[in-house]
């Protein structure tokens, strides 16, 4: 049986890398030995793709080729990482996945969707999460959690502005996209967040 494919999005800050190890780490819990879980990251996730994030958060570069280098190191990652594993009937666990190019490149940045559809129908064919949490705070609180806690990367450098657009993008998605993604209320303390997301994995 083909594994399932879950998705960790949410602005810089918002608290998704915090979960991923935990989430994986119950979904072992739960499918107790007959499955594998891999947890894996966008940009990146292959030696390649590690080698194009460097580039991605470090090279200032055109518009397009941000959103094309996205998608390059994403068809590395599902032909190399994500496909191999859900055939395999192991589940993947990816902090960030397409809705972060829609987001920060369509939102953000203001590259025409229609334009990364294309991309998306290239590269993809057809794969899509079967479930994308959405951690979701305002911009203050994402701030808040960043300031001292790393040395800014070309992403969060970026304007109070830009994250408004990339916040309101992935919000936007989720509503549209209403079956695939879960929205959490990522304000909450760690643990509060945690029960909840028990709560979405049973559903799985
Ligand atoms: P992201 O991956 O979304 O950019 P991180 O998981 O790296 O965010 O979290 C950013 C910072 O905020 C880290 O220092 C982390 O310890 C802290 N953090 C994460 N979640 C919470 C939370 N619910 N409450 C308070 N601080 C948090
Ligand atoms: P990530 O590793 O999630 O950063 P962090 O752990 O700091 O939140 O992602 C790196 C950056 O790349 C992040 O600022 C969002 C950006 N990004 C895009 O702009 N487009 C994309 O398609 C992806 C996957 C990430």
């Amino acid at each position: 049986m083909r594994g399932k494919f879950i998705t960790f999005e949410g602005i810089d800050g918002a608290g998704k890398s915090t979960h991923v190890e935990w989430v994986a780490d119950r979904l072992r819990a739960r499918l107790a030995g007959t499955a594998s879980v891999v947890t894996t990251r966008e940009p990146g996730g292959t030696p390649l793709g590690e080698d194009l994030r460097q580039l991605l958060l470090h090279r200032k570069m055109h518009l397009e080729t941000e959103a094309l280098l996205m998608f390059a190191a994403r068809r590395e990652h599902i032909a190399e990482v994500i496909e191999p594993a859900l055939t395999r009937g192991d589940w993947v666990v990816s902090d960030r996945f397409t809705d972060a190019t829609f987001a920060y490149q369509g939102g953000g940045r203001g590259l025409p969707r229609a334009r990364l559809e294309v991309l998306e129908a290239w590269v993809q064919d057809g794969l899509q999460p079967d479930l994308t949490l959405l951690f979701d705070v305002p911009l203050e609180t994402a701030s808040a959690r960043l300031a001292g806690a790393r040395e800014p990367d070309k992403f969060e450098a970026e304007s109070r502005t830009f994250f408004e657009r990339t916040r309101q993008e992935y919000l936007r998605r989720a509503a549209e996209s209403a079956q695939r993604f879960r929205v959490i209320d990522a304000t909450r303390s760690i643990p509060e967040i945690q029960v909840e997301l028990e709560k979405i994995l049973a559903t799985l």
